[in-house]
């Protein structure tokens, strides 16, 4: 095994048609399809990884801080294992590992860091194991980590069917329109909150599921919106896009309030971004902006560039907000120059 390091980044992406609720929370498998838009500059993880049989044990640090999987003994935990284990095995190799992961923007805050993080490894894996797994599968690979994770190995807007299989075989994502067919759209994300959420995504999942009896209706709603924003991205009609977002938002935090005991993300902040949403919309007389939510009270607010600097200067007299960070359509993850392996994290980290 070689001593190369590879260094990858990847960015987070932001669902359109929201994935909530799992047939199977094992593997992570959604009871609807979804569909996101791969986010880009100024939210980025890069992640560095080398195999060597000089290294004593795994060591993975994320934002400075050195997991330990195994004790955390929680699902995330079990399937970066997982995950880790079954591409060494895939590399017929038995060199221990080095990785690296740091985020660009705030981690728990609903910015969908563990999706980001999950694709960036599970890509920097592949390639500093010469494995040449497809997209596809490595797509696969990354959503057993987090579910919303698989959409982030692809750049531009990106769908993950569903699926039907009980292997999960043919639950991956693909990518719909690359960045660049439609390079206008911009998400403007409110931070309100950067506290961890209460209730965990995976936990909320289940409880969805389990007790909301709104939710039953939910699955076919989001299909259906899957389709819907298809067709609008194809014809670049923002005006209908936005609007699909938005209630697929709605509708998924109303499944979220009718579980038991409610689960709610969304705060005053919050509620004061869809109200001033709808008026910007209403006075502009068609759709300039859309809001959509995640498991946090943090919004995202997709428009296009002609109207970011009015929609980021009305929305910046919203009550609540505490930052705002801008995004454009990303192009997913990519080979990175900016190594994060130091000589000194190395020595630490090989055998004496
Ligand atoms: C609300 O992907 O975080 O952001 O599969 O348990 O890791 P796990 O859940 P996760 O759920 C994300 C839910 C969401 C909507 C979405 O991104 O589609």
């Amino acid at each position: 095994m070689s001593d190369e390091i590879y260094t990858a980044s990847g960015s987070p992406n932001i669902a359109l048609i929201k994935y909530w609720g799992r047939r199977d929370d094992l593997l992570n498998l959604p009871n609807n399809s979804s569909i996101s838009m791969t986010l880009g500059d100024g939210l980025t993880t890069t992640t560095s990884v080398m195999f060597s049989d000089r290294i004593k044990e795994d060591a993975v640090y994320i934002n400075g801080k050195r997991q330990d999987y195994k004790a955390a003994n929680d699902e995330k935990s079990g399937f970066m294992l997982k995950a880790i284990e079954y591409m060494r095995e895939a590399a017929k190799t038995n060199a221990r590992l080095l990785a690296v992961s740091k985020n660009s923007f705030p981690s728990d805050a609903g910015l969908a860091s563990s999706a980001s993080g999950a694709a960036t490894m599970v890509y920097a894996l592949n390639e500093a194991l010469g494995l040449k797994m497809q997209q596809k599968e490595l797509s696969i690979v990354a959503r057993q980590i987090s579910g919303s994770a698989c959409r982030s190995i692809f750049g531009g807007i990106v769908k993950w069917n569903k699926g039907s299989r009980s292997d999960g075989s043919d639950s991956f994502a693909e990518q719909v329109v690359p960045a660049d067919y439609w390079p206008d759209l911009v998400d403007i994300i409110a931070i309100v909150s950067e506290s961890k959420k209460k209730v965990s995504s995976s936990e909320g999942h289940k409880v969805t599921v389990r007790t909301s009896a709104l939710y039953r209706a939910r699955p076919p709603f989001a299909e259906a919106g899957v389709a819907k924003v298809i067709e609008a991205v194809h014809e670049k009609d923002f005006n209908s896009l936005a609007e699909l977002i938005m209630r697929d938002s709605n509708d998924m935090h109303a499944t979220m309030l009718d579980s038991w005991p409610p689960i709610i993300y969304l705060n005053d902040a919050s509620k004061g971004i869809i109200g001033a949403i709808h008026e910007i919309n209403q006075s502009h007389g068609e759709n300039m902006a859309a809001y959509t939510f995640d498991a946090g009270p943090n919004g995202h607010i997709i428009t296009l560039r002609k109207y970011e600097a009015e929609v980021t200067e009305r929305l910046s007299k919203a009550v609540g907000i505490k930052s705002i960070i801008t995004s454009g359509i990303g192009s997913g993850p990519r080979k990175s120059e900016d190594c994060l392996i130091t000589k000194e994290l190395l020595a630490e980290n090989e055998r004496q």
